[in-house]
């Protein structure tokens, strides 16, 4: 029998989600942006200025900034005068429309305001991840050509000096009374005399508003453009899925260098007005505990490892706080696993709401709503106005229960209008017409509802951090009983993502759990506890293709027991 959980709130945003997918039309959320009437256009007004001389709105905090040390709290109508500032400074440093300014910092408000100022020059913002080492960081700056980067002077020492050749100025956070070089200067001493008032640069809807560069395996950094636009989808998402309502707090806990904490931690949560927690450092069981019981927060937005770390030993601890102001949480990046979703119902009053989507997507595109009934395992369904499919290599619809590409009929406001720098890899996204191909392996049910079943260029994602199974199945052919090993990613009910191996043994070896005991063993002894298989199952052989690889959508459907 299957597990279906009824909807946690009816009287969400989005009460009837049949009944709004017929219905849709994305002409009618346009209408609530005030560009719809004057014809101005830029994401900073609608996410800030809109709402800074509005009575109640303007006094409400679009950031409420915490870390261990401090708490700071930023109004809309602050916002608005502080990324004026900021957009003077970048004026003053000769910034203009479509330049790219990074900004590698540690969670904290000036990277808030430095993402508004970007926008109001119209200059296009690069978050970099705060964790991102001397290459990586190289290669983001070159490539995306930045001209201007913000960072702190501790971080500058990760930012190669051969990798700047576009790089003019460095505004440096924290840096009061340092001994600057010609090219760098203080945010705070530039902050305080630049004047508070600023003209906005009005944009056109298709004008680039950030670079973003995804998560891949290796090879040269994937960046994704966004356009102002996106805010169409922001809006929509934030109302529907995040059932953002006037007197919500939110608290995105993704950084703002990864996707989900530029978009949910920002400026969605901003469209609508609403108060948002940002909160610095790293996770911290208690302290997160009490952001959410001193600042009230009503709606969650994490990751399964969140959840992992909370379940277990978290669960006694979370007893000394008053968490009941949640209403909502939600989970992406990672498979939220069937536990996990009931063990939010159990300890919260509130099942975890999974979303999928990706940097490349720009926006929730497939989701689990408040008012709908939530099947444990399944990402959802797509929003209304998106056409999600599960297609085979030519670009054809496969029928419920089949695995193939998770694909998005494109031309939704947020997706990613260019990678930069390599036009024919965005071309490859979209190759086979009218489609999207995610790279994600799918199945859809008779319901509707959406499965994730790993990557199709077979990376897996564990804790965070990409794996090619390659490797692994390298490394398993390493113990002499092994003739072929398959890995696949499962969801675990604990980490999300765990990963799993079929193995063909060599002739004179028997398929025995001592067997099974000792490849694990090996397995821990040679190599990171992060690609050890947790589970294994002997098959008489491993399905490969001409090429020699191996054939992964059939391990996941013997795995499955659907039809491979
Ligand atoms: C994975 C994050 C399982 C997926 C917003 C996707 C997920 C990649 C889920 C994008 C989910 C995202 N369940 N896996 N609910 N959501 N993913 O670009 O493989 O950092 O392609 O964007 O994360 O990661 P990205």
């Amino acid at each position: 029998m299957e597990n279906i959980l009824p909807p946690a709130n009816k009287d969400a945003n989005l009460r009837d989600y049949r009944q709004a997918r017929q219905s849709f039309d994305w002409k009618e959320v346009e209408q609530e942006f005030s560009w719809h009437h004057t014809g101005k256009v830029n994401m900073a007004y609608e996410a800030i200025d809109r709402h800074a001389d509005d009575p109640t709105r303007g006094q409400r905090f679009c950031l409420i900034y915490e870390d261990e040390n401090r708490t700071e709290k930023i109004t809309y109508h602050q916002m608005r005068d502080l990324s004026n500032k900021f957009a003077n400074v970048l004026r003053k440093l000769g910034v203009e429309k479509g330049d790219r300014v990074s900004i590698f910092l540690p969670r904290c408000p000036e990277y808030y305001i430095a993402m508004v100022g970007c926008a109001k020059v119209g200059a296009i913002f690069c978050p970099l991840f705060e964790a991102l080492m001397e290459v990586a960081v190289g290669e983001r700056l070159t490539d995306s050509e930045a001209n201007v980067l913000v960072t702190t002077p501790e971080m500058a020492r990760r930012v190669p000096f051969i990798d700047r050749p576009y790089l003019r100025h460095i505004i440096l956070v924290g840096a009061k009374n340092m001994a600057l070089k010609s090219s760098e200067v203080s945010w705070e001493e530039e902050m305080a005399r630049a004047p508070y008032d600023f003209d906005i640069e009005w944009v056109d809807l298709e004008d680039p508003l950030y670079l973003i560069y995804a998560f891949g395996s290796t090879g040269n950094p994937k960046g994704a453009l966004h356009v102002h636009r996106d805010m169409v989808g922001y809006l929509i998402t934030a109302q529907w899925v995040l059932d953002l309502r006037d007197d919500d707090v939110l608290w995105t806990t993704a950084d703002p260098g990864w996707i989900t904490g530029t978009v949910y931690g920002a400026f969605a949560p901003w469209l609508c007005g609403v108060e948002n927690l940002v909160r610095g450092g790293r996770f911290d069981l208690e302290g997160w505990c009490r952001s959410i019981q001193s600042h009230r927060v009503t709606v969650w937005y994490t990751a399964p490892t969140v959840f992992q770390r909370l379940m277990g030993k978290g669960e006694e601890l979370m007893k000394g706080y008053d968490l009941h102001s949640l209403r909502h949480i939600l989970s992406v990046g990672e498979p939220l696993a069937s536990e996990v979703v009931y063990w939010g119902r159990r300890v919260f009053g509130t099942p975890i709401h999974d979303t999928w989507w990706m940097t490349e997507t720009g926006m929730i595109m497939i989701a689990n709503y408040p008012s709908m009934p939530i099947k444990p395992g399944a990402i959802g369904k797509p929003l209304p106005g998106i056409v999600a499919a599960v297609v085979d290599p030519q670009g054809e619809e496969l029928p419920p229960l089949t695995l193939g590409e998770l694909a998005i009929k494109k031309g939704w406001p947020a997706m990613m209008r260019g990678i930069w720098h390599d036009e024919e890899l965005y071309r490859e996204y979209f190759s086979r017409e009218p489609w999207y191909i995610s790279g994600d392996v799918a199945y859809m049910d008779d319901d509707g509802y959406f499965y994730f079943q790993g990557r199709e260029d077979d990376l897996i994602k564990v804790a965070g951090v990409m794996v090619g199974p390659t490797e692994i199945e390298e490394a398993l052919k390493g113990h002499p009983a092994v003739a072929d090993a398959g890995i696949i990613s499962k969801p675990d009910p604990l980490r999300g993502n765990m990963i799993k191996a079929f193995i063909a043994l060599k002739p004179g070896f028997f398929p025995t759990k001592r067997l099974k005991e000792e490849l694990i063993e090996y397995m821990k002894k040679h190599f990171s506890p992060r690609i050890v298989p947790k589970e294994i199952e002997f098959r008489s052989n491993i399905p490969r293709s001409e090429e020699g690889t191996v054939i992964r959508r059939v391990l996941k459907a013997w795995e499955l027991g659907l039809p491979a």
